[in-house]
C-alpha cells in the first residue's frame, strides 16, 4: 500500500447564505437554493482518518456537586447593559452585539467602555470609522476624558500581535466583525469565511489573554447576522439591538447567554447625548396611551425576568380589495391571522373582508403568546368602536377553540400593572386540576380587580355589554358564533 501524499491545498466554495460548502462552483447553492452565493475559500487541512493506533488519555469524571465557581464579572454601572449580559461581562468570554446599521451599536458600546474605563483598561478597535469620528462621538457622549484606547484597524494579525500578552486590556470592542480580515484567506472581508475565521482568531485570543471581547455584527436584510448563524454558535453571548429608527426607544435583547438568562432586555432611549437608560420601560411605552380611544389595549408582558406593559393598537378599516391588507408591526403576523380566525369561527366576529393593522406601540417586538388576549381585545374594540375598559391590563394565551389558557408569571405582571396605576386585570381563569399539581390558583395578592376570562367570547361579550351601556354600537356582528 502506498502512503497518502501530503494533501494539496484545496479550495472549497462556501455559500454565503447558509454556510454549506461544495467542491465545485455553481450558480445556485445546492443546499439552500440561493443564487450567486458561492465564494471560493481555502479548505481546512484534511482531518486524519479515524483514530489510528495511538491511545488517548483517560478522562476523569466528577460528580454534579462541587465547589461552584461563579465567573467574575466586569460591570459597567450601566444597569440596563449589565442586566442583559447577565450581571456584567465575563473575562475571556465573547459577546456578539448585532443590529441594523444606525441603530446605535457603536454608541452604546462607546458608552459602555467609557463607563468601564474608570476601573479597568479598555480598547475600542474600529474598522468602520476613523479616529476623528470616534473622538467626535465620544465628545458628544460626554466621555472625551475617558481613558479608552482607540484604534482604527482591520487586520486580525495586527490586532492579535497587539493584544496578546500580559498587558492586554480587560475589555476589547471590535466594531465590526464584518470589517476584519485574516490575510491568509483570499476572500474579501465580510464573506462567511473571513467573518468566521476572524471571529475564531479573536475569540481564541480573548480566551488566551483573558479579556472580555465584544464583537459588533451587522444584520443582513434577512435579519440574521451576516456570516449565517456561525457567529452565534461561536460566541458565549448574543445580544440584539432592536428598535424602530424613527422611535427613540432601543431594546438590547439577550438571545443567547452562557452566563445568564436569555430573553433579558435592556431598554434605552436615544437622545442628543447618546443612549439613556430607561429603568421603567412600561411608563415610557405607555406614555401616549389614552383610555378613551377604541382599538387599543394594554398588554402586561414579560421580557426575561422583567414585566413590561405595552400598548397594542389595532385599526380595522373596510376594504374594497379581494385580498385586504394586513400589516403587523412588533408582533407575529401568523399569530394575528390565527387570532382573527378564532374570533371569526368561535365568536362570530368577521374580519375577513377588512383591512387589519396591528402595532405594538414604542417599537418593542413581542414574542409571547400571552399577548393573544390583548390583541383580541384591541381587535374587538376596534371593530365595535368602543374602548377597552379604562385602567385595565390584559394577558392570556388563546387556543384554537377560543379557550383562554394560563400563562406564567401572573403575579409579576399584576404587580407591574399595580405599580403603574392600573386598577383592573383581565387574566386567564384558573382551571381545576389535581390538588397535587396545584393548578387551582392560590389567591392572588393584588389590589387590582381581577376578571377571569375562560373563553374569547367573554372578551367579545364585554364590548357588547359596554355598547349596551350607551357607548357606540358594535359595527360588525355577522356570522353566528360557534362556541367551543
Ligand atoms: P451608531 O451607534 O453609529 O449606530 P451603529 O453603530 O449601530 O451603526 O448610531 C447612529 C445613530 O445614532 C445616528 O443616526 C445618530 C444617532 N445618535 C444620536 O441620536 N445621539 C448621539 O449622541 C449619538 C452618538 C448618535
Ligand atoms: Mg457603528
Amino acid at each position: 500500500m502506498v502512503n497518502c501524499p501530503m494533501a494539496k491545498a484545496k479550495t472549497l466554495y462556501v455559500c454565503q447564505e447558509c454556510g454549506a460548502s461544495q467542491p465545485k462552483w455553481a450558480g445556485q447553492c445546492p443546499a439552500c437554493q440561493a443564487w450567486n452565493s458561492l465564494v471560493e475559500e481555502q479548505a481546512p487541512e484534511s482531518a486524519p482518518k479515524g483514530l489510528g493506533a495511538k491511545k488517548g488519555r483517560r478522562i476523569e469524571f466528577v460528580g454534579l456537586k462541587g465547589a461552584e465557581t461563579q465567573p467574575p464579572r466586569r460591570t459597567s454601572g450601566i444597569a440596563e447593559f449589565d442586566r442583559v449580559t447577565g450581571g456584567g461581562l465575563v473575562p475571556g468570554s465573547a459577546t456578539l452585539v448585532g443590529g441594523d446599521p444606525g441603530i446605535g451599536k457603536s454608541t452604546v458600546l462607546m458608552q459602555v467602555v467609557a463607563a468601564l474605563s474608570g476601573t479597568m483598561s479598555c480598547a475600542y478597535i474600529s474598522g468602520e470609522e476613523a479616529i476623528d469620528q470616534l473622538r467626535l462621538r465620544a465628545h458628544r457622549l460626554g466621555h472625551a476624558e475617558a481613558a479608552v484606547g482607540l484604534a482604527a484597524a482591520t487586520s486580525v494579525r495586527d490586532i492579535a500581535a497587539t493584544l496578546d500578552g500580559k498587558d492586554a486590556p480587560d475589555v476589547v470592542v471590535i466594531d465590526s466583525i464584518q470589517c476584519m480580515y485574516v490575510d491568509s484567506l483570499e476572500s474579501a472581508p465580510g464573506t462567511v469565511s473571513q467573518v468566521r475565521t476572524s471571529a475564531q482568531e479573536l475569540i481564541r485570543l480573548a480566551k488566551r489573554a483573558g479579556f472580555a471581547l465584544i464583537l459588533v455584527g451587522h444584520v443582513t436584510k434577512e435579519g440574521t447576522i451576516a456570516g449565517p448563524r456561525v457567529l452565534e454558535h461561536m460566541v458565549d453571548t448574543v445580544l440584539y439591538f432592536e428598535g424602530d429608527p424613527s422611535h427613540q426607544f432601543r431594546v438590547l435583547r439577550a438571545v443567547k447567554n452562557r452566563f445568564g438568562p436569555a430573553d433579558e432586555i435592556g431598554v434605552f432611549e436615544m437622545t442628543e447625548a447618546g443612549l439613556m437608560e430607561v429603568p421603567n420601560p412600561s411608563a415610557l411605552f405607555l406614555s401616549d396611551h389614552r383610555d378613551d380611544v377604541s382599538g387599543a389595549s394594554v398588554f402586561a408582558g414579560m421580557e426575561g425576568t422583567r414585566p413590561v406593559l405595552v400598548e397594542i393598537q389595532s385599526l380595522i378599516a373596510p376594504s374594497s380589495q379581494a385580498t385586504p391588507r394586513r400589516a403587523v408591526v412588533g408582533w407575529d403576523s401568523s399569530r394575528l391571522a390565527m387570532i382573527m380566525a378564532v374570533l371569526e369561527a368561535r365568536c362570530g366576529v368577521a374580519l375577513g373582508g377588512s383591512e387589519v393593522y396591528l402595532n405594538v406601540a414604542g417599537g418593542l417586538k413581542i414574542k409571547e403568546p400571552a399577548a393573544d388576549l390583548a390583541v383580541a381585545a384591541a381587535l374587538v374594540s376596534s371593530v365595535t368602536g368602543s374602548p377597552v375598559p379604562a385602567e385595565t391590563v390584559i394577558f392570556g394565551e388563546v387556543g384554537l377553540s377560543g379557550e383562554v389558557r394560563a400563562v406564567s408569571q401572573t403575579e409579576a405582571r399584576l404587580k407591574e400593572a399595580e405599580k403603574l396605576g392600573f386598577t383592573r386585570a383581565l387574566i386567564p381563569a384558573a382551571r381545576g386540576g389535581s390538588a397535587k399539581s396545584g393548578s387551582r390558583r392560590k389567591s392572588l395578592e393584588t389590589s387590582l380587580r381581577i376578571v377571569e376570562v375562560n373563553h374569547l367570547m367573554d372578551i367579545v361579550n364585554m364590548f357588547e355589554t359596554a355598547a349596551g351601556e350607551g357607548r357606540a354600537a358594535p359595527a360588525i356582528r355577522a356570522v353566528t358564533p360557534d362556541r367551543g
